[in-house]
């Protein structure tokens, strides 16, 4: 890969970044919402997503305008820019989401790529096999390998400026992912996007998109930009960001938009079935949803469209933010109560902790317990290979409580954390706001910080006091440790 992109504050796997795109001698700050344009027809068009909704990148398919009397040559001979009226970075897609919807298209990767370089693209994209989820390992093997020859093929084209994709397939093998990325870094190309995922994202199978691009992140170096082909709803953009997703391309504000459907950061509304806008954008302050029902198509797409688009954009905006103040995690776990396959897409995410912990900053703002998921967090796991490490003293007294000068030294139990030494005390996550009325799996991670501080100490003598800690939490407290405490509360979910 070329070296096209700069990050510059992570949170979790999610990162900020800046990525160069030279041929438009146009920077684009990262997470990013790509606008799908259909080069026909322009529900919004180019130049007002860039004055109104301040879009610094868009798409559009090459494939389209190469097939169009209309299109083509306009577009060879002024340029994409010119023709849609956008000066930000374009990117092109190549026609494989044709392959994948018709099963057959009529042009090769060299013709497409030299196509997209003429027409003043700065991101084009070779034609790749977007193979589907759940196919055999051979297919997706032999798939791969296509898109492995064709990446080569891209490679020796000469596209100039133009920044080149490597897209990653793989089906929903993870191991087959991790190579393909892999793979796909190993060449010069210059992004990594994930392929064929649109399929789980509409059927809401969150979890197996989580896997898969943990997958492909697994496989690339940090420095490779990672775009996820087709993540269209704002509901998941946090999650995927979370995951260490750069770019995102939206073709829903506009396709939802045609059928009446409304886009929030937690689902999707139908305009039928809203008496009030829950949005503070322009057209739903100055609107009732109602009035919006009784304009033609032409305006109620339109308006509906840029509602769609303020919000994906506003949302981008909230997830930059929180990536720059450490508070992403806290921003996922909001979102995805949005819809319980967001939750198991979280999940997956926290299954994969030792990867979000290798990237995820030692200080943030504040950590906030949100939820028995958020004693998975990185900070805790990270806390705990601390606890792994750390030389205690002969005597020590584990408390919730007061410090008492019977044992050598006494320090803190911080639930869902366990034990800080009086030195961490003060230190970024264990600062953190919890709630006082915390739930059974917040009291257990902090037993097993204790597991692992007395692992690592067999000569200490431990004692824990504790203010009434559950049954199922005690229980993974090594039997050797002393433990006084009040009657366990009573267990509670
Ligand atoms: N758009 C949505 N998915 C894909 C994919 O896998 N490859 C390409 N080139 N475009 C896509
Ligand atoms: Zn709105």
């Amino acid at each position: 890969m070329r070296d096209n992109f700069e990050v510059r504050r992570y949170d979790g796997a999610g990162r900020l970044g800046k990525l160069t795109v030279p041929r438009s001698s146009v920077t684009v700050e990262t997470p990013a919402l790509l606008p799908v344009v259909n080069p026909h027809v322009q529900t919004i068009s180019p130049a007002q997503l860039e004055s109104q909704f301040g879009a610094e990148i868009l798409i559009t398919n090459s494939y389209i305008i190469y097939g169009s009397d209309t299109l083509r040559e306009p577009a060879l001979a002024d340029g994409l820019h010119e023709v849609l009226d956008f000066s930000g970075a374009i990117m092109t897609d190549s026609g494989s989401f044709q392959l994948a919807e018709y099963g057959d298209i009529d042009v090769t990767t060299p013709e497409i790529l030299e196509f997209q370089q003429q027409i003043g693209s700065d991101i084009g994209t070779p034609v790749d096999i977007p193979t589907p989820p759940d196919v055999s390992r051979e297919q997706a093997r032999e798939e791969w390998e296509t898109t492995l020859e064709r990446l080569g093929v891209a490679e020796s084209v000469d596209t100039g400026e133009m920044l080149v994709t490597a897209p990653v397939q793989g089906s929903t093998h993870p191991d087959l992912r991790e190579r393909a990325a892999e793979e796909a870094a190993a060449t010069g190309l210059d992004l990594a996007p994930v392929g064929a995922v649109v399929p789980l994202m509409n059927e809401y199978r969150f979890g197996d998109l989580v896997e898969v691009v943990a997958a492909t992140k697994r496989g690339l170096p940090a420095n490779v930009p990672v775009h996820l082909f087709g993540a269209g709803h704002p509901m998941m953009f946090a999650l995927a960001a979370a995951l260490g997703c750069d770019l995102f391309d939206s073709a829903a504000y506009a396709l939802y938009a045609r059928d009446d459907r409304y886009l929030t950061v937690r689902g999707t509304e139908h305009l039928g079935e809203l008496s009030y806008f829950p949005c503070e954008c322009p057209v739903c302050s100055e609107h009732t949803p109602d009035e919006v029902a009784e304009m033609d198509d032409d305006d109620r797409h339109r308006l509906l469209a840029e509602h769609n688009l303020a919000v994906s954009f506003g949302e981008i905006r909230r997830i930059k933010e929180a990536i720059r103040r450490g508070t992403l995690f806290e921003l996922v776990e909001t979102r995805v109560r949005g819809h319980p396959t967001l939750v198991d897409g979280y999940r997956a995410l926290l299954d994969c902790v030792e990867q979000l912990e290798t990237t995820d900053p030692v200080a943030k703002e504040s950590f906030f317990y949100l939820s028995a998921d958020s004693a998975r967090r990185p900070e805790v796991t990270r806390h705990h290979d601390r606890l792994a490490r750390l030389d205690a003293p002969e005597e020590v007294l584990l408390t919730t409580g007061q410090p008492s000068d019977r044992y050598e030294e006494s320090w803190r139990l911080v639930v869902p954390f366990g034990p800080v030494p009086r030195s961490l005390s003060d230190v970024y996550p264990l600062t953190a706001e919890t709630p006082d009325r915390l739930d059974r799996s917040a009291y257990v991670a902090a037993a097993d910080g204790i597991a692992r501080l007395v692992e690592a100490n067999p000569e200490t003598t431990f004692t824990v006091v504790h203010d009434g800690w559950p049954e199922s939490a005690l229980d993974v407290v090594p039997d050797r440790v002393a433990v006084e405490g009040y009657t366990p509360q009573e267990e509670q979910d």
